[in-house]
């Protein structure tokens, strides 16, 4: 769907974007990590052509975006940056409905659209349509600004540290929004983050940069795996790495059917992840847990030394070997 080939930005004198090739497949989540200046965002914005890139090619749909009308390829792209951009003399709903409006739908169309999506993000339309920006939280203002980039259906998204200015906890519920609205609407999502934890969640492919050019991409869990130098490493998480991976990894994937022993006092859901059953085990000073399915019906059991080992596949193979 996306697709860089030999890609350079320089403004000036000064390359922004040094040489970098990626391929970002259709309904793929791709997410764009590394250190303060290392042309994230001027990578998203060439994709937008909001900046033309010097040199290299970039495709959509193998067509180059050279080709298409700078105007009607935003239209098909949303784009969601940390500061959501919103029009401040217009309500939520007016401004959700901004690209629609561009695209000269029916009043009718517009407004079930808005309706919609306000809906689809927890902004309840009697409280939130007709309230202004400055009366919103930032975390429903970047709500709305993603619903406003989502109004006009596009098959792509660029997402510039969308959550960067909100507390944890709103930020988690974000990207539990945003990993339910990928699961059910299959967007070619290209995402770019400070927050590891956040890309390593919600990314199928993941880019490291740094200064200009890409120094390794694959999936978080590859690279979690097979870093390729220390700067991937401690960008990566250092020695919190293996938590990292632990996070990556479902209970109910690497659980053992009950054993002949008495269930264990503490219980954890099949569906979260190795890295929880391990703070569970430090939390309650125990080495075995109990897992459950949604009913709280004991269905198998979760041990550490499952976890050491599971957490480690390659060491765990090279031990079978
Ligand atoms: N319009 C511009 N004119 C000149 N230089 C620019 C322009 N936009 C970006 N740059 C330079 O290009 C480089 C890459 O910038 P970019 O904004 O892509 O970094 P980034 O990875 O998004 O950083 P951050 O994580 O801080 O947002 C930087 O050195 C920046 O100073
Ligand atoms: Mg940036």
């Amino acid at each position: 769907m996306i697709e860089l080939a030999h890609v350079t930005k320089r403004f000036d004198d000064a390359v922004a974007v040094d040489d970098i090739s990626l391929h970002i497949a259709k309904g793929k989540f791709c997410a764009l990590v590394g250190t303060s200046g290392c042309g994230k965002s001027t990578t998203l914005r060439m994709i937008n052509r909001l900046i033309e890139h010097s040199e290299g090619d970039i495709l959509l749909d193998g067509q180059p975006i050279a080709a298409y009308d700078p105007v009607k390829l935003r239209r098909r792209i949303g784009y969601v940056i940390q500061h959501t951009g919103l029009f401040p003399h217009w309500t939520v709903a007016r401004n959700i409905g901004l690209v629609p409006r561009l695209l000269k739908w029916s009043a009718a169309e517009v407004q079930a659209k808005v309706d919609e999506l306000m809906g689809l993000l927890g902004l309840p339309k009697d409280e939130f349509a007709h309230k202004y920006p400055h009366q919103l939280s930032g975390g429903q203002a970047q709500r709305v600004g993603v619903a406003r980039a989502l109004a006009a259906d596009p098959d792509i998204l660029l997402m510039d540290e969308p959550f960067g200015a909100l507390d944890p906890i709103t930020r988690e519920k974000l990207q539990d929004e945003l990993a339910r609205l990928q699961a059910k609407m299959h967007k070619t999502v290209v995402f770019v983050t400070h927050d590891m934890d956040e890309a390593l969640r919600l990314a199928d492919h993941l880019v490291v940069m740094r200064e200009g050019r890409i120094v390794q991409q694959g999936t978080p869990l590859a690279l979690l795996q097979h870093p390729q130098d220390s700067f991937v490493e401690s960008l990566l998480g250092g020695l919190e790495r293996g938590l990292k991976q632990a996070a990556l990894t479902r209970v109910k994937d690497h659980m053992a059917p009950m054993g002949p022993t008495l269930p264990a006092q503490s219980r954890i859901p099949a569906t979260f992840s190795l890295r929880q059953g391990l703070s569970m085990m430090l939390r309650d000073h125990t080495d075995r847990l109990t897992v459950v399915d949604q009913h709280d019906v004991p269905v198998g059991e979760l041990t550490l030394r499952k976890i050491v080992k599971e957490a480690q596949p390659e060491q765990g193979k090279a031990r079978e070997s």
